[in-house]
């Protein structure tokens, strides 16, 4: 059992306390009772997640004494749309929930985008409290007051920053995830190391293998770590006007590589950054930025681990660099034309930079591709299967 250890997001009158812990479960209804303007709370949750862990967050609400009902929505991306997101108002609507209700969001970053924006939106506002399920969730997601559903033009494109009142983040329920979520949420925990901790990636070398593993103690420093992160990032620029931008590292190819149609939810989000980040460290060391050292040692820990590093690990291979580059200029770290992209004067060194042409991202991406394509023949005839760990 670790003792729960507590974090402040600093946001002025919107502060919040981020609760890491193996007993927070459990605790739950205790630990948000302070933060609440009302005994009366609705949870929000998915099928998969309300199987799992609904039934112990509701006794740890009756412990406390709270009032609660719950709303379990299908899981799944496809559930951040504006047709869900209007069966979640009137369902709270038809439950009769008053402007001091808290709602709960249970569950991984679906739940906690859609939840936290429901939050946003109805009666002008409610109060949420996250209660992150993932690895992902936990340590990116649930912290920092993005919410939103997609569009049929893209990822996020509708939402609102809306910060929780409190954030309940129990490691103990990730020793049960599934190792492929699990390993798409610690993508999201290298990048933190990668942006501006080389200490703390140099602690995920040595380390890693036993937290993707589900190891306890691993877990609770790297969920604590990523939060602290995070919260400094937030509390310094809430709104993404400036260097909140660095924790979209990797995340611009990523989304782009995500889009890709027919790919469908056969890459998670997690991986697509992995693959992402790898490709921000090779730009960078392309435009002579980076040390090729630096990128390599990044390929290697993410690879070490199990996470695809490029095109070689993902599958179907029909990828088409023309196509990735319109996605990334659709991505929202666009201004005035222009893609910010998080690139790297090294490990723990991230900066933004608007200057990126068109033609380096064709010459990065055909050189990728190349590779894969070369990887692709030499296991071929040395008739070895494809190195393609994803989608297959
Ligand atoms: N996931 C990036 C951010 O919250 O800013």
């Amino acid at each position: 059992m670790t003792a729960p250890q507590r974090l402040q997001v600093a946001l002025g009158e919107r502060s919040y306390d981020i609760v890491i812990g193996t007993t927070v479960m459990a605790e739950a209804g205790t630990l948000m009772r302070p933060v609440l303007k009302s005994q009366r709370v609705v949870v929000i949750t998915d099928s998969n997640v309300a199987g799992l862990h609904l039934a112990r967050l509701q006794r740890a609400l009756d412990d406390a004494g709270l009032s609660h009902d719950s709303i379990v929505v299908p899981p799944g991306d496809g559930s951040k749309s504006l047709d869900q997101l209007g069966r979640l108002i009137g369902q709270l609507l038809d439950r009769k929930v008053e402007r001091s209700t808290t709602l709960v969001a249970l569950g991984g970053g679906v739940i906690g985008d859609l939840a936290g924006f429901a939050a946003a939106v109805t009666l002008r506002g409610l109060d949420f409290v996250q209660v992150p399920t993932s690895l992902l969730a936990q340590v990116d997601s649930s912290v920092g007051g993005k919410t939103g559903i997609n569009a049929p033009q893209g990822k996020n494109l509708i939402g609102a920053f809306h910060q929780p009142r409190l954030v309940l983040a129990d490691t103990s329920i990730l020793t049960t995830l599934p190792r492929r979520e699990m390993l798409a949420g610690y993508a999201e925990v290298v990048k933190y190391g990668l942006i501006r901790d080389p200490g703390f990636f140099h602690w995920l070398e040595a380390h890693g293998a036993d937290l993707v593993q589900g190891e306890r103690a691993e877990l609770q420093h790297a969920v604590l770590e990523s939060c602290r992160a995070k919260a400094a990032e937030v509390a310094a620029d809430e709104r993404e006007r400036g260097q909140r931008a660095l924790l979209n590292l990797g995340h611009t190819f990523g989304h782009a590589l995500e889009a890709e149609p027919g790919y469908g939810d056969k890459l998670l989000h997690g991986e697509a950054v992995a693959v992402g980040m790898v490709m921000a460290f090779d730009l960078s060391v392309q435009r002579g930025h980076c040390p090729p050292e630096d990128a390599d040692r990044v390929r290697r820990h993410l690879a070490a681990v199990g996470l695809p590093t490029g095109f070689a690990d993902l599958a179907p291979r029909h990828w088409d660099v023309e196509r990735l580059i319109v996605h990334m200029g659709r991505d929202m770290k666009v201004s005035g034309g222009r893609i910010t992209f998080v690139l790297v004067r090294g490990i723990g060194d991230a900066y933004l930079d608007a200057t990126v042409e068109a033609d380096e991202l064709r010459a990065l991406l055909t050189g990728a591709l190349n590779d894969a394509d070369q990887l692709a023949r030499e296991n071929d005839s040395a008739g070895l299967t494809s190195r393609a760990i994803l989608g297959s």
